[in-house]
């Protein structure tokens, strides 16, 4: 089905979603960094865990490695979730940082993973080493496989701007890892994320991505732009979702309608058991407020069997 018809398809739902409310079964669980409440973010070890506690998605930021290797990284330095500092003490740049690009795979898989709050995991435990984006993808589709599940993965191009001037050729190297895995097409079950939006039009019109993609939106005002109604209908003209802070959501609630019109699923983040806003009492109370109030159709959580709990409560 075309783009244009998949939109007019999603204008139709989204009428009867004004109507009838957000069909509680189809929002989507995305385990951010895996189970990242539980277990350090990133690892393997996490997605397993987000995988049986039913998430629907697995998300990973993606940075690349000197010798061009997707890994699994939020941050674009290592110092602050892996051992870095103790294997290669003499390998910070200037400014004191330890930074992914600077090393290869096969240094990068010599660290081990730590905890980056102190509230979690024990930090003093390092059991796990760095994911690749491909080691990732086999445990998803290996997990799918053995479970008769379908979860998907949701990739975000982390930093886009710097890893191409670093001379990596990061959109690129997403998209060949998607397509050696099979997932090509509109159909596919994957999101791509990022803030930057014109690395996702560059996606969408230069590269010829087909998968669905997502505008990440920030709370900062850099990107307010995004959330007036004109943001809203360019984004509808390269991306099929968008990401935003939760913030936004609650400052503008008209953001999900606003996006619903215009064929958009919105997909806030980030919901977490151990940093609640104080007027909800716990993350499933603010979980159900977004669900029931505001009709989100997904949610980037830290802890994806609190909102699994959730959805079938409500259902
Ligand atoms: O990708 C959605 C959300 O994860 C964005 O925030 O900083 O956790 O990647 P961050
Ligand atoms: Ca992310």
């Amino acid at each position: 089905m075309s783009w244009s018809n998949r939109l007019f398809c999603a204008l139709i739902v989204s009428a009867a979603i004004l109507v009838c409310g957000v069909a509680q079964t189809e929002v989507k669980i995305i385990a951010h960094r895996g189970a990242s409440g539980y277990l350090p973010e990133h690892t393997l070890a996490a997605y397993a865990m987000a995988h049986a506690m039913g998430a629907d998605y697995l998300e990973p930021d993606l940075a690349v490695t000197k010798d061009g290797v997707l890994i699994c990284l939020h941050d674009m330095t290592l110092e602050a979730t892996t051992d870095v500092a103790d294997v290669f003490p003499d390998r910070a740049r200037e400014d004191g940082r330890w930074y992914a690009v600077d090393f290869t795979l096969e240094e990068i898989k010599q660290l081990t993973v730590k905890e980056r709050f102190s509230r979690r995991f024990p930090q003093e435990t390092h059991l796990f080493q760095i994911a690749t984006f491909e080691e990732l993808i086999q445990l998803t589709q290996g997990l799918n496989a053995s479970t008769g599940r379908d979860v998907g993965i949701y990739p975000e191009l982390k930093d886009p701007v710097f890893y191409e001037r670093a001379g990596h050729a990061f959109s690129a190297l997403l998209l060949e890892m998607l397509e050696k895995y099979g997932y090509t097409g509109p159909d596919a079950n994957v999101y791509i994320q990022c803030f930057v939006p014109t690395t996702l039009k560059r996606l969408r019109d230069d590269l010829g991505a087909e998968q669905p993609l997502v505008q990440l939106i920030s709370n900062r005002s850099l990107q307010d732009a995004l959330v007036t109604d004109e943001g809203l209908d360019e984004i509808a003209t390269y991306a099929q979702g968008i990401g935003p802070h939760k913030n936004r959501i609650e400052k503008d609630p008209t953001l999900v309608s606003r996006a619903h019109a215009r064929g958009l699923v919105v997909h806030p983040y980030t919901f977490r058991d151990d940093v609640t806003p104080d007027k909800y009492a716990s993350m499933a109370e603010e979980l159900r407020v977004f669900l029931t109030e505001y009709n989100i159709d997904g949610a980037f959580v830290d802890h994806p069997d609190i909102m699994k709990q959730v959805i079938e409560a409500l259902d």
